[in-house]
Parts: structure tokens; sequence; C-alpha cells
């Protein structure tokens, strides 16, 4: 039995909006799986269903093989959950958020100390277990939130952005533990993320998601070998006269214009270079930088939405602007 199965799951809201514009997905038991995409994608929105906080407006989701609409009850108790915004009581300790939560679940008295003790030191937290949230640093209350969502014991964990705002390290830090919980007690964990090295290292596997739709699964490593080989990007001051000549190229796999950028995948992209730069030169492009990498899923991303996660999120940003100003008229 699938840990989660999604078969055309559709979130409209009132005004029209696909949030989640039907997908299809099915993760295995003890995965690490992730949904990876820009602001609005509809990845709050899917694990917002799935963990029976939203109703879906068509489709099917199953977790743990229990249907979220007919039998939500059964769902949430196979369920941990951590949101994207915190939601800790500051001015409780680390164990006093935990023992609340406990309760809430109706854990007996004499199993929630042993549980508790158990969580706070999955997420090495028992030495600062009896000081207030308010003093725990980020990325201790986000170890704390994880804690939290494990008391009941859940066979699925969600992690909504789990990382989001935290520095490089401290991210690092609950990567670790996140690997730990999944390796050790054998939990699925569903998270979302718009980190692409949050998505390549940790995750199993990815799900591209963009506009409410799902572009692609795999594992990382198979997403980035799909591009066909290493990835040149040239930044140029005509992208597009640069794209014709890249198409040209021979063993040119994949080519996609970018935020005044050309991005080529090819096999020998090295040897490939000299060439290519006399040749942009012989037609009067201006080439300000090249570079050459393996593919990352950050190239992934732009070849199956056409935009970096950063141009996506200053268009939404973008728009938020423009409709604020609507507003203000
Ligand atoms: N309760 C709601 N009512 C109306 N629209 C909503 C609601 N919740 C989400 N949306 C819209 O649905 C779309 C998807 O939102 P969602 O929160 O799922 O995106 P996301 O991928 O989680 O984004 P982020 O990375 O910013 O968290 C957005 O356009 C959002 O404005
Ligand atoms: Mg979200």
């Amino acid at each position: 039995m699938a840990a989660i199965e999604i078969k055309n799951l559709r979130k409209e809201f009132n005004h029209g909006l696909k949030a989640v514009d039907g997908i299809d997905l099915e993760v295995k038991k003890g995965e690490i799986f992730g949904l990876l995409g820009p602001n609005g994608a509809g990845k709050t929105t899917t694990i917002r269903m799935l963990a029976t906080m939203t109703m879906p407006t068509s489709g099917i989701a199953k977790v743990c093989g229990i249907d979220v609409m007919s039998d939500p009850d059964s769902v949430r108790r196979c369920i941990g959950i951590v949101f994207q915004d915190p939601a800790l009581d500051d001015q409780l300790t680390g164990r006093e958020n935990l023992d609340f939560h406990a309760r809430m679940y109706g854990i007996p008295r004499g199993e929630r100390e042993k549980r508790i003790d158990d969580v706070l030191e999955l997420v090495e937290l028992k030495e600062r277990a009896d000081d207030l949230a308010e003093k725990y640093s980020g990325g201790m209350k986000r170890r704390l939130e994880i804690a939290r969502g494990l008391i009941h014991r859940p066979k699925v964990l969600f992690l909504d952005e789990p990382t989001l705002g935290l520095d490089a390290q401290t991210r690092r830090v609950i990567w670790e533990h996140i690997k730990k919980l999944n390796k050790r007690y054998g939990i699925t964990i569903i998270l979302t993320t718009h980190y692409m090295e949050e998505a390549d290292s940790l995750c199993g596997r990815v799900a591209i998601v963009d506009h409410g739709k799902i572009l692609a699964v795999d594992k990382p490593s198979k997403l980035k070998e799909s591009l066909g080989g290493d990835v040149i990007t040239l930044k140029v001051n005509d992208s597009r006269k640069t794209a014709d000549l890249a198409r040209e190229l021979k063993g040119a796999n994949r080519i996609k214009v970018h935020d005044g950028s050309v991005s080529i995948s090819m096999a020998n992209a090295g040897s490939a270079i000299p060439g290519l730069l006399r040749k942009a030169e012989g037609l009067g492009i201006n080439v300000e930088s090249v570079d050459l990498h393996k593919p990352t899923l950050e190239d992934v991303f732009i070849h199956y939405t056409g935009k970096t996660i950063r141009e996506h999120e200053a268009s939404s940003s973008d728009m938020a602007k423009r409709i604020m100003r609507a507003r203000m008229r």
C-alpha cells in the first residue's frame, strides 16, 4: 500500500483560482518526497488537502490507504504536520508545548513523559526543554515543531517549508534531523520547499510544481540527467541571436532563454565553449559572462517552467504590488 495516493486532485477557490489543478501522485512508504515550486504554486494547498485541513474540489486523495474526504479522523491519527507559519506557544517551555499537544491527542499520562523525552532527544533539545520557547533560536523552534509533529507517532509527516527563513547552516542541521527520523522510524515524509539544495540533498524523489500542476516527478539525479549533459549559461546582450546560434551547435540537447541569459545543455559542453564564443563574437553578440556547470535542479526547474524560481517569485510579488495599487485606487 502506498503512503499517499492522489488522483486528479483539484482545489479551486471562490474566485475561480485553480490552486491545485488536477494532480496525480503516488508516494511510497518510507520515502522523503519533496514538492518543489515557487510562491503560489499550490504546495501548501496540496498538503492541506492531504492533512484534511481543506476539502478538495474534486479528485481522490488517500493517506495510509484512507480517503481524506470520507474518513478524515482516521487520516488525522496517522499523520503529523508542521506548518509553514510558526505555531508554538512562546510563553510555554519546550516541554510544555509538547505536553499540551500530547494531551490534545489523548496520550495517557504515563506514556506522555516518555514520548516527550524521546522526541526531545531525537531533535537534540533535551537540555533546553525547560526554557521558554520565546528564548529559542529560529532553528530550535523549528526542531521543537518537528518534535511536536512526532509526539503521536505518525506514519506520515508533512513538513511545509521546514527551513524557510533559516540560515544555511541551521538548514543543514534540520535536514540531518529529518533524515534521521526517516531512517530510524521509517516515517514517510512529504515536504514542500522552494530551496533547490533542500530538494536535492534531502529528497529521494521530487515533484516540480508550478501553477497547480506537477510538471515532472523523479529522483533529483534522474531529473538532472534528463537534461542531457552539462549546462553552459551565457549572459549576453542579445539572447535571441544567441539562442539561434546555439541551435546550430552540434550536440546541443536543450536551449532555454531566461532572464537575459541562454542555457545550453550538451555533452562535452566544455570543449564547445571556445567555438561558441568565436561565433558569438563574429555575430556581434556581447557576451558578459560564461558559466559551465553540472546540471542542477535549478536547470531542471528552468527547463520545465522557463524561469528560475527567483524570477517566478519576483513576478508574483510584482503581481501582488499591482493588486495592492489597484485596491488603493
Ligand atoms: N484560503 C485561500 N483562499 C483563496 N486563495 C487561496 C487560499 N489559499 C491559497 N490560495 C491561493 O492558492 C494559490 C496556491 O497557494 P499555496 O499557498 O498553496 O501556494 P504555495 O505553493 O504553498 O506558495 P508559498 O511558496 O508561497 O507557500 C495561491 O494563488 C494562493 O493565493
Ligand atoms: Mg506554502
